[in-house]
């Protein structure tokens, strides 16, 4: 287009129970504090499983995505001002929270708690969107990334520049499936070396905790899947024993029977309330559970407060993992150049947008670990 905007394609969520489709759409030219980026890959999350099939509710159309690595193409007017400030041809790593650093939480430190992100996500008002159908109807754009799109204009703040030497396929992983499972353990719960914890649910967050309670020093680390090659990939991540989770009650036996007592640390990384009940029998007195799975909005889970408040558990609900995106993304980034995180190791399958369909049902039925949309068949 000659007027400054941009043909895009990008997987555009239609609402609930309407499924997604991917769309030819139109973008406009960054604003004030924003960038232009160049897609270089998506991982697909599960969280973006949770929008498609409506456990969440959000806005739509909206284009889809949270987990991205892109190069920055364009700045609006004022950025590369500050400190930090990305530039042109910066490989990038999107944040699905961009904290604003002035309100009370950013002030706390606690930037994955802030309340008013920059570019404030997939709820940013119909005026002020980028993004559009051929026939002018703005589409939202999934917290303010929308990474399943070959091009996207977002906050400055949301694009973390990284080390150029990591693969893109890997970058996008610290957008969320890394940032979200090591954090959980070394930030949220803070696991100390030589500490013995169990992880259940083996996708890329949980695959995640597990090579996050490796590199924290825990001293065992018990990984559950209903799925038997996530087994072996956990082994290969860290894990130092396995277990098969069947029905029932069978693997609580398991887990004390190779933690007598139970853990110093149990983390949820499904969603579901029986396994996030689960995780409170897992423990030792005094352990910490990390909740990091989400269930559709609403779902409660049970606690025998008795036996919480007798055994003196510690339940943490971890978000983002407890990061700044701004400090951890590259922090990260330099632990995956250095090798003390394996990451490409989560990679199933790159693919491109017209499989997104098939890589979703593969997420349902829990087979692999990440796929991995790449626009660029170098990343
Ligand atoms: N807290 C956060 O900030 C945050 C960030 C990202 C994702 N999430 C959430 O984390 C969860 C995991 O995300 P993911 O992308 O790794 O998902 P995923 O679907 O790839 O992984 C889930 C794993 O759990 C296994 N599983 C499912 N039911 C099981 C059961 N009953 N017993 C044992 N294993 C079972 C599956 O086989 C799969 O390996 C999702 O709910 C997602 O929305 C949270
Ligand atoms: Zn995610
Ligand atoms: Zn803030």
């Amino acid at each position: 287009m000659t007027d400054g905007r941009l043909a895009v394609r990008a997987a555009v969520f239609l609402g609930a129970g309407a499924g997604f489709r991917v769309e030819e759409l139109v973008l406009d030219p960054p604003g004030p504090g924003e960038v232009l980026v160049r897609m270089l890959a998506s991982g697909v999350c599960h969280s973006d499983l949770h929008v498609l099939d409506g456990d969440w509710e959000r806005p739509a159309p909206v284009a889809m995505g949270h987990e991205g690595a892109a190069i920055v193409e364009a700045l609006g007017p004022g950025v590369g001002a500050r400190a930090g400030d990305p530039a042109a041809g910066d490989l990038v790593v999107l944040a699905w929270t961009a904290p604003c650093g002035a309100c009370r939480a950013c002030a706390r430190g606690e930037g994955f708690l802030c309340a008013e992100p920059r570019g404030s996500g997939h709820r940013r008002a119909a005026t002020d969107v980028r993004l559009r159908r051929p026939d002018g109807m703005p589409v939202a754009v999934y917290s303010g990334i929308g990474t399943m799109a070959t091009h996207q204009v977002v906050a400055a703040e949301a694009a973390i520049r990284v080390d150029p030497g990591l693969p893109a396929a890997e970058a996008a992983l610290l957008g969320c499936a890394v940032t979200t499972g090591v954090g959980a353990v070394t930030r949220t719960a803070g696991m100390r070396p030589g500490e013995t914890a169990v992880v259940i649910g083996l996708g890329g967050v949980g695959l995640s905790a597990v090579m996050g309670a490796a590199l924290a020093g825990a001293a065992r680390i018990v990984a559950i899947d209903r799925v038997p090659a996530k087994l072996a990939l956990a082994r290969a991540l860290g894990a130092t024993e396995v277990i098969h989770a069947g029905e029932g009650p069978a693997t609580r036996a398991a887990v004390l029977a190779l933690l007598p007592g139970g853990a110093d640390h149990a983390v949820e990384a499904i969603g579901l309330a029986a396994t996030a009940e689960l995780a409170l029998d897992l423990v030792r007195p005094g352990g910490t559970v990390t909740l990091v799975g989400m269930t559709p909005q609403g779902v409660r889970a049970g606690v025998d407060v008795y036996a919480f408040v007798e055994r003196g558990i510690r339940l943490l609900g971890s978000n983002y993992g407890s990061a700044t995106p701004a400090e951890v993304f590259p922090e990260l980034a330099r632990q995956v150049v250095a090798g003390r995180l394996p990451v490409g190791r989560l990679i199933q399958e790159r693919i491109t947008l017209d499989d997104l369909g098939q890589a979703f049902e593969a997420l349902r039925r829990g087979d692999g670990a990440r796929r991995v949309v790449t626009f660029d068949p170098t990343s």
